[in-house]
């Protein structure tokens, strides 16, 4: 595989197992917009070519190598790779894998790590979301927006407005739990917000498009409101006035959800079995826009690149 070139699917030897490895059928691999990045070199984790992408699956233990204790053959898994989950197998460190409970699908299971532990992470980690504070969130309608949205809604009891792209776009993050939508492709987001939100603006916003987007989404706060700082799906990275942060007493921050896993990973696991356990209860629905399988990578890869997508793209390996 070369950067920024179709995608092959090849067999390749499988490798032994070392210690505290564990070799998982993977069932389906979530697509997501870092996978394309790093693909294209774009990402801010360079990977040197040839490698297999993938950052996140919901498989079965096919094996586990010497000193494993978290997982036994034949139990389902969720698992966060940073590469190589876009494969039929993947080998992993147990301590890179989670139980899915009975009553949880491997299809909801996979769109689990990467889109609600990001929102996760920006809403209560970051944001410190209240109940009955109100969240913009910007691409609402992809993989983390209406992950955003389910968990704002349905986990933390907020508000939430969601911008996005087009009319169906819209109408989808009100089916799925935003109590307003705007399009931003068509009139201003902040001029929206004011008017939604009575001249007050949002306490909280989750920004992943970047640009012109990012700069409304800030100026859409309310007093001591707080923007994080998600991704740059649009692709320009946008400068922060700071004399906006000094005006309403706002903050802005970013967050990095795979960095937990190496900085603070008692955090990064919690959020993780917090998910599964409000999955398992139905506080939670993940939202599939489309399988995909994995000899039919590249049209993923275009889907979501194009625009085209809504809620989780899933790469199913049978
Ligand atoms: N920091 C982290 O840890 C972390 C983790 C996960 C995701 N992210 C970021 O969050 C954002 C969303 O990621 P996702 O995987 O959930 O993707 P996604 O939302 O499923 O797809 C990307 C969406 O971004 C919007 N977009 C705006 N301008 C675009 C452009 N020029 N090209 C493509 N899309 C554009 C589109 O929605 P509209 O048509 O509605 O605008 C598109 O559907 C990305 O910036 C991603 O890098 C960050």
């Amino acid at each position: 595989m070369q950067l920024a070139q179709p995608l092959l699917v090849q067999d390749l030897p499988a490798p032994r197992l070392q210690p505290r490895q564990v070799r998982v059928r993977v069932h389906y691999s979530g697509l997501n917009f870092a996978d394309i990045l790093a693909c294209q070199g774009l990402y801010q984790e360079k990977h040197a070519p040839p490698f297999t992408p993938g950052m996140e699956f919901s498989g079965t233990v096919m094996e586990t190598g010497e000193n494993v204790s978290a997982v036994k053959e034949g139990h389902r898994v969720i698992g966060v790779t940073g590469i190589s989950a876009m494969a039929e197998e993947c080998i992993v460190d147990e301590k890179a894998l989670w139980q899915i409970p009975d009553s949880v699908s491997s299809e909801d299971a996979a769109v689990l790590p990467v889109a609600y532990g990001t929102a996760w992470m920006a809403l209560h980690h970051r944001a410190h979301l209240q109940p009955r504070e109100t969240v913009l969130v910007t691409a609402g309608a992809g993989a983390t927006g209406l992950a955003v949205i389910d968990l704002a809604a349905n986990v933390f009891q907020a508000k939430v407005i969601a911008a996005a792209g087009s009319d169906p776009k819209c109408q989808l993050v009100l089916a799925n739990g935003a109590s307003h939508a705007v399009n931003y492709s068509q009139n201003s987001l902040r001029e929206q917000v004011k008017a939604l939100t009575g001249g007050r603006g949002v306490d909280v916003a989750i920004e992943g498009v970047g640009g012109d987007i990012f700069k409304a989404a800030l100026r859409s706060l309310a007093w001591e409101g707080r923007i994080v700082v998600m991704g740059f799906a649009g692709g320009k990275i946008p400068s922060i006035p700071a004399n906006l942060l000094l005006l309403k007493n706002v903050s802005a921050m970013g967050v990095y959800w795979s960095r937990y896993q190496q900085e603070d990973f008692p955090l990064f696991s919690s959020a993780m079995s917090s998910l599964l356990q409000y999955c398992q209860e139905g506080k939670i629905h993940p939202h599939i826009g489309t399988v995909f399988k994995l000899e039919e990578v590249n049209e993923a890869f275009n889907h979501v690149l194009r625009r085209k997508s809504t809620g989780k793209i899933i790469i199913s390996m049978k």
